[in-house]
């Protein structure tokens, strides 16, 4: 009696995403044959010299305590990353590593959100964003994209819903759930908005090496002191080197910033389990990594090809190119309707079609469902028909 969780908890949903993958491996386990589109994970393997160096550091001894920032050899690397890729000079100073991107991301809000604090999250976004916004006192004030502009981000969007308490936005880029790959001259646009507004950019970077076509990724910490300034740069091994188990992601940004989020870190999660931080070190100094890459982008491109394709062919089905990331987010408002919620139909999808997707409203956008397209050939071409004919029941 009148022991109650803390207020703190009580808007906090858990994650969709999860919870979808969740009930399709509980079906799998119950012998029915699931074809799972939730995952937000690539399909392949890590790689065994990533493996082997882990394996390698746990031999020799690397089970103590590391520091909370991150071992200084991982730090160092990852500035030579940023430098070489991403075009932005970093001093390993300034990089935290902590437990994947969403750990980084909860200590980041943590960091700079104060009660009433608004942060500017584009619509469609990802679930944990939100969330964790929340969870700090803050409010998420969503910027909703236009489909008929691919989701796209752009300065007008903005500048509708900044505000006087207006702290940060997030950018997404290349999105999930979306699949958007933002313009760099609107990015220009909107950081130089930023400078000028004193708003901090967070910016997940995730998904940077799986762009498609002629598409390109930028950082955009990297357009100039000043935006880097404001900046969060925010990333990880989990998709880049499907490594999502493995719990390694990190921020780099100014250091005084850097130092409290290091701080954070070092009296919740201490540090990333410290022979594991020797495998993502591996990852980063191994050229084999690059044609990993490579085979795994490939591999999605082609996929987002079928998996457009094949979504077509569904009547009343709007297919909206993706560019980036490893997911695809159609509009079925039209049997979303029929069926009362985007909710309802992902349950029948499940129940009638064995199909797991993840319904839009979880990522703000009704009627819609994500597509993650990490999953073989044969069983996304399946997995589409099977979606295709259950809905001519309807
Ligand atoms: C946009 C985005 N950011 C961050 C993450 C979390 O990554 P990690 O597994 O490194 O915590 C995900 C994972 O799905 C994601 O989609």
């Amino acid at each position: 009696m009148g022991r109650k969780l803390a207020r703190r908890l009580c808007h906090l949903k858990p994650s969709a995403t999860l919870l979808i993958t969740a009930k399709a491996k509980e079906l799998r386990a119950k012998g029915v044959d699931v074809i799972g589109f939730g995952a937000g994970e690539p399909d392949f393997d890590t790689p065994d010299f990533i493996k082997e160096a882990c394996i390698k550091a746990l031999k020799e001894g690397k089970t103590k305590y590391a520091p909370s920032a991150g071992i200084p050899e991982l730090r160092e690397a990852i500035a030579e990353k940023l430098f070489k890729e991403n075009k932005v000079e970093y001093s390993p100073s300034e990089i935290v590593i902590s437990s994947g991107a969403k750990m980084i991301l909860f200590l980041i809000f943590m960091a700079i959100i104060e009660e009433e604090d608004e942060v500017l999250l584009p619509s469609p976004y990802w679930v944990t964003y939100p969330e964790q916004i929340r969870f700090f006192g803050g409010v998420p004030v969503e910027v909703p994209l236009n489909k008929d502009k691919g989701f796209k981000l752009t300065l007008d969007d903005i500048k509708d819903k900044v505000s006087e308490k207006t702290k940060a936005i997030v950018i997404n880029s290349p999105n999930n759930p979306t699949g958007a790959v933002y313009d760099e001259e609107e990015l220009r646009r909107i950081a130089e908005f930023c400078v000028e507004r004193n708003i901090f950019i967070i910016s997940d970077e995730c998904y940077e090496h799986f762009v498609y076509e002629d598409k390109k990724f930028i950082s955009i910490a990297s357009f100039d002191e000043e935006v880097k300034r404001i900046t969060f740069t925010v990333n990880a091994f989990s998709k880049s080197f499907s490594m999502t188990g493995w719990r390694v992601g990190y921020v780099a940004c100014p250091e005084e910033y850097a130092k409290a989020i290091a701080s954070l870190n070092s009296q919740s999660v201490s540090n990333v389990t410290t022979f594991v931080q020797y495998g993502a070190l591996e990852a980063l100094r191994n050229p084999k990594a690059n044609e990993f890459i490579k085979t795994m982008r490939e591999a999605f491109e082609k996929r987002r090809n079928i998996a457009i394709e094949k979504l077509s062919e569904i009547p009343e089905v709007e297919v909206i190119k993706p560019e980036g990331a490893f997911y695809i987010f159609p509009n079925f408002e039209y049997y979303s309707k029929k069926l009362g919620g985007d909710v309802k139909l992902s349950e029948y999808l499940l129940e009638e079609g064995k199909v797991a997707v993840v319904p839009g409203s979880a990522f703000g956008k009704e009627g819609f469902l994500r597509l993650s397209y990490a999953l073989a050939e044969e069983k996304l071409i399946e997995g589409i028909q099977r979606i295709n004919e259950v809905l001519k029941k309807l």
